[in-house]
C-alpha cells in the first residue's frame, strides 16, 4: 500500500515538474527566474552566450524566454535550425520592424528588417546587382585588390609598431562596401568617409543599450533617453542623410553613362527606371535604395573586419599554423606577385584556416532574429504568431556532435580530407541558413581570403611580446569581436 502511495506520489510529481518544464502550457520550456509583466527582462545577461549555452543544456534544444509581452524563442543545433529557417521559411522568414526604422518613417524599406514583398523585390535586385559584379571584368575582386593595396601600404607605414588593428581594418572592410556601392573608394583620411564611417561606430555601440526598445517601442517615449533610443536614431538619421544627400545626390549629378554597371547605385536607379518605364508595380524607390546602402554598409563593414581581426589574433597564437601558411603561400603562388581570387583552390590550408576561425569566432553567434509570421508548432510546442526567433549559430560551431571533442582547439585539419582537399561540413553556417542567408557572404569570403594571403604572404603577424601573446577573448555586441589587442606587421622582405 504504501509502494504505491510513493508511486502515485513520484508520477505526480514528475507531471507536475514536466507541466511547469513546459511552461505557458505548450509553449517551448523556460528557465525560472519569470517577473509578471517583465518577463525574463532582468534574468538576462549582458553577455546571453554563457547563459543560452546553459540554458540549452537543461532545457533542450528548443526553449524560450519573455521579454514584456514579446516571446523569445531560441533554436539550437543544426537540424532544429535548418528545420526551422529552410522547410518551414513559410513561417519564419519575416523580421521584427526595427524601431529606428519606425521612427524615421523608414519602416518596411530597405533589406534587413523588411518583410514580405518589399524584402523579396529588394533583397533579389541587391543580390542580382551582387552578383553582376563578380562576373565579367570581375568588378568585385578589382574592388577588394585595390582596397588592399591601400591597406598594405597603410600597414607598411607602421614599420612593424605594434598597432590596434580595429579602426583600420573597419575603414578598409567598410570602403570596399562604399567603392561597390558608389564607384569610388575614399581616401582613408576623406571627411566624409570619416564622418560615415565614425556614424556607424556609435550607432554600433548604442545599438545593444537600445535592444530593449526593440520588444518594448513604447520605452522610446519615456522622457530622457535611458535606453539611449533617440541617440541611436539620430545617428541611424545622419548616417541616411550623408547616404541619400550628400552620396547618392552627388553620384547622380556627376555619374557617366559608361560607369553606370560598375556600382550599386546607379545599378538599382537603371533597373528601378527599367521597371517604371515597363509598367512593373515595384517598390523599388530611392528610400529604399538609401536604406539598402545602409544596411549593406552596416550588416558587412563591423562582421567582416572582426572575421579579419580573429584570423590575426589566432595568427600570433599560433606561429606554427602562421609557417604553415606562409609555406603553402611561397609553394603555390610565390612571393613575387599579388595573390589573385584563381588562387583560392590552391590555397587548401590557408582557406581551411579562415574556416576553422570563422567556427571557432561564431562572429554572429546569434544570428539575426526572425519574426514567426503564423500560429505554428515546433517540434510539439506551441509557437505564437509575432515571437521572436533566434538562431543560436553557436550551439552548431561548438557542437561536439559535429566536430569532435577537441572543439574548442584550433585545427585547420579538420576541414581538408585525405585526399588534401577542402572539405566543409554543411553544418557550418556562419552566415546563416534558408531565405535571409546573408547576402554579402561572396564578398565577405573574397574580401577575407584575399586580404589575408596577401598580408600572410608579406608580412610575419607578431605580438608585441611573443612570450604573452593577447588572449584569445571575445566582446560581445552587434557581433562577437575579439579584445581589443596590438599586432606588429613585419616585412618579411626587410622593406
Ligand atoms: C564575415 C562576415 C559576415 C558574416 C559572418 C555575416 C553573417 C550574417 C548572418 C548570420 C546573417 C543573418 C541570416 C539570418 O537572418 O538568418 C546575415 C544577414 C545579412 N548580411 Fe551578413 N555577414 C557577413 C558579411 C556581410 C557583408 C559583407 C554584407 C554586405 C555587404 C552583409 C549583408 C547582410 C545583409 C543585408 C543581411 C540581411 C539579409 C536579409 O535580411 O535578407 N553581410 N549576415
Amino acid at each position: 500500500m504504501e509502494i504505491t502511495a510513493v508511486l502515485i506520489a513520484s508520477i505526480l510529481i514528475v507531471c507536475v515538474y514536466l507541466w511547469f518544464r513546459r511552461s505557458d502550457g505548450m509553449y517551448p520550456p523556460q528557465p525560472p527566474g519569470s517577473l509578471p509583466f517583465l518577463g525574463h527582462m532582468f534574468t538576462l545577461e549582458e553577455d546571453p552566450r554563457p547563459q543560452f549555452k546553459k540554458w540549452h543544456k537543461e532545457l533542450g534544444d528548443i526553449f524560450s524566454f519573455k521579454v514584456t509581452g514579446t516571446l523569445l524563442i531560441v533554436l539550437n543545433g543544426y537540424d532544429l535550425i535548418k528545420d526551422v529557417l529552410v522547410k518551414r521559411a513559410n513561417d519564419f522568414s519575416d523580421r521584427a520592424p526595427f524601431f529606428v526604422d519606425k521612427l524615421l518613417g523608414l519602416e518596411h524599406k530597405g533589406i534587413t528588417f523588411s518583410s514580405g514583398q518589399a524584402w523579396k523585390e529588394q533583397r533579389s535586385v541587391a543580390i542580382s546587382i551582387l552578383r553582376s559584379f563578380g562576373m565579367g571584368k570581375n568588378v568585385l575582386n578589382q574592388i577588394i585588390q585595390e582596397e588592399i593595396t591601400h591597406f598594405i601600404g597603410l600597414i607598411k607605414d607602421l614599420k612593424g609598431h605594434p598597432t590596434d588593428m580595429r579602426i583600420n581594418t573597419n575603414m578598409a572592410m567598410g570602403n570596399i562596401t562604399c567603392t561597390l556601392m558608389f564607384g569610388q573608394r575614399f581616401d582613408y583620411s576623406d571627411a566624409t568617409f570619416q564622418r560615415l564611417m565614425g556614424h556607424f561606430y556609435e550607432f554600433l555601440r548604442g545599438f545593444n543599450k537600445s535592444e530593449a526598445v526593440h520588444y518594448f517601442p513604447c520605452l522610446a517615449k519615456l522622457p530622457g533617453d535611458i535606453f539611449e533610443a533617440k541617440r541611436v536614431t539620430k545617428v541611424a538619421h545622419a548616417i541616411l542623410d550623408i547616404i541619400a544627400n550628400k552620396l547618392i545626390k552627388n553620384m547622380k549629378c556627376e555619374t557617366n553613362v559608361e560607369s553606370e554597371c560598375n556600382n550599386f547605385v546607379m545599378a538599382y536607379l537603371a533597373e528601378r527606371d527599367k521597371r517604371l518605364r515597363d509598367g512593373q508595380a515595384t517598390t523599388m524607390d530611392e528610400e529604399n535604395l538609401a536604406k539598402i546602402v545602409f544596411d549593406l554598409l552596416l550588416a558587412g563593414s563591423d562582421t567582416t573586419a572582426s572575421a579579419l581581426l580573429w584570423c590575426m589574433l589566432y595568427a600570433i597564437n599560433f606561429p606554427e599554423v602562421q609557417e604553415k601558411i606562409f609555406q603553402e603561400i611561397e609553394n603555390e603562388i610565390g612571393l613575387e606577385r599579388a595573390p589573385t581570387f584563381h588562387d583560392r583552390t590552391k590555397l587548401v590550408y590557408l582557406n581551411a584556416f579562415i574556416a576553422e576561425v570563422t567556427r571557432l569566432a561564431s562572429v554572429v553567434a546569434h544570428s539575426f532574429s526572425h519574426l514567426c509570421s503564423a500560429d505554428t508548432i515546433v517540434n510539439g510546442y506551441k509557437i505564437p504568431k509575432d515571437s521572436i526567433v533566434i538562431p543560436n549559430l553557436d550551439s552548431i560551431m561548438y557542437d561536439k556532435k559535429i566536430w569532435g571533442d577537441d572543439v574548442m582547439s584550433l585545427k585547420p585539419e579538420r576541414f581538408i580530407n585525405q585526399e588534401g582537399k577542402l572539405q566543409i561540413p554543411e553544418q557550418l553556417i556562419p552566415f546563416g541558413i534558408g531565405r535571409r542567408v546573408c547576402i554579402g557572404e561572396g564578398l565577405a569570403s573574397t574580401a577575407i581570403f584575399l586580404m589575408l594571403a596577401t598580408l600572410f604572404q608579406k608580412f610575419k603577424l607578431l605580438p608585441e611580446d611573443i612570450h604573452s601573446p593577447p588572449p584569445i577573448k571575445y566582446i560581445y555586441s552587434t557581433d562577437v569581436s575579439p579584445i581589443r589587442f596590438e599586432v606588429c606587421f613585419i616585412d618579411r622582405l626587410g622593406n
